[in-house]
């Protein structure tokens, strides 16, 4: 553990977009998404990520709303960054939201925003959502020239899209796990507050959260898929314990 990783807490935000997925198998009222959340947060989630996807394949405007008037910590709202989202945004005033790129036909989101190839677009939402009172962030690869643009749009929070990482292996794992590395070294320099998250589970989480510059990781599909077997509250406090163990 090094010295500045240890003066830095690292926050871990529970994704529950894959709780409300076996909601709309069966279009059914349980289970509830709002109601994991305000479970996870009992057993330290330090906030709570909803994803709300254009086709509204899992989370619903209304789970948004619920959570918000009912949540002890506080929301993330993802979204793609369209007039829609920023309108539902804009009345909802979530703590964060975190602009994603967005693509139908994927299971999950697939890469990074490029920032850098829409400056215009992304610094008039970011400037829209700043103004509501929202903390915007940026869901981008951990790439320096995005992390400028990302500076160059007036957006204070980066999350790194940690995909790449969690699919490689051996020594592709360790330059994947450099160049998240180097970023956040890059991000910092830059004054914008580090996050990172996708693919993140309980065999790979712990040299990202090593890496001193990152603050918050959000995890989803990991830790869901592991309350089936322990429950949500232990699947939360072990991630939660693998962090801070890795600080
Ligand atoms: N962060 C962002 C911006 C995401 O889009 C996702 C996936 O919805 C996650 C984190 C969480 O990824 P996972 O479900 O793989 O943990």
């Amino acid at each position: 553990m090094s010295d500045a990783a240890a003066a830095r807490p690292i926050a871990l935000g529970v994704n529950v977009d894959h709780i409300a997925t076996v909601r709309q198998a069966r279009r059914a009222r349980h289970p509830d998404p709002v109601h994991v959340a305000l479970l996870a947060e009992q057993y330290g989630a330090d906030s709570i990520t909803m994803h709300l996807r254009e086709d509204r394949r899992h989370i619903q405007d209304a789970d948004l709303f619920d959570l918000q008037a009912r949540m002890l910590t506080h929301l993330n709202m993802e979204m793609a960054v369209t007039d829609e989202m920023i309108d539902i945004a804009c009345r909802l005033r979530p703590t964060d939201c975190c602009l994603v790129p967005e693509n139908r036909l994927e299971v999950t989101t697939e890469g990074g925003l490029d920032a850098a190839g829409s400056i215009p677009r992304l610094r008039d939402a970011v400037a829209r959502l700043a103004a509501a009172g929202m903390r915007v962030s940026l869901f981008i690869d951990p790439e320096e020239r995005q992390l400028d643009a990302a500076r160059e749009v007036g957006a204070p929070v980066v999350e790194f899209h940690t995909g790449a990482y969690a699919e490689s292996s051996g020594g592709a794992r360790a330059r994947e796990l450099d160049r998240l590395r180097r970023a956040a070294r890059h991000g910092e320099a830059l004054g914008i507050t580090v996050h990172a998250g996708h693919g993140l589970d309980y065999h790979n989480v712990q040299p990202v959260a090593a890496i001193p510059q990152i603050v918050e990781l959000n995890i989803g599909y990991a830790i869901v898929g592991r309350a089936l077997f322990c429950g949500i509250s232990t699947a939360v406090a072990e991630m939660k314990a693998l962090m801070r163990a890795a600080r």
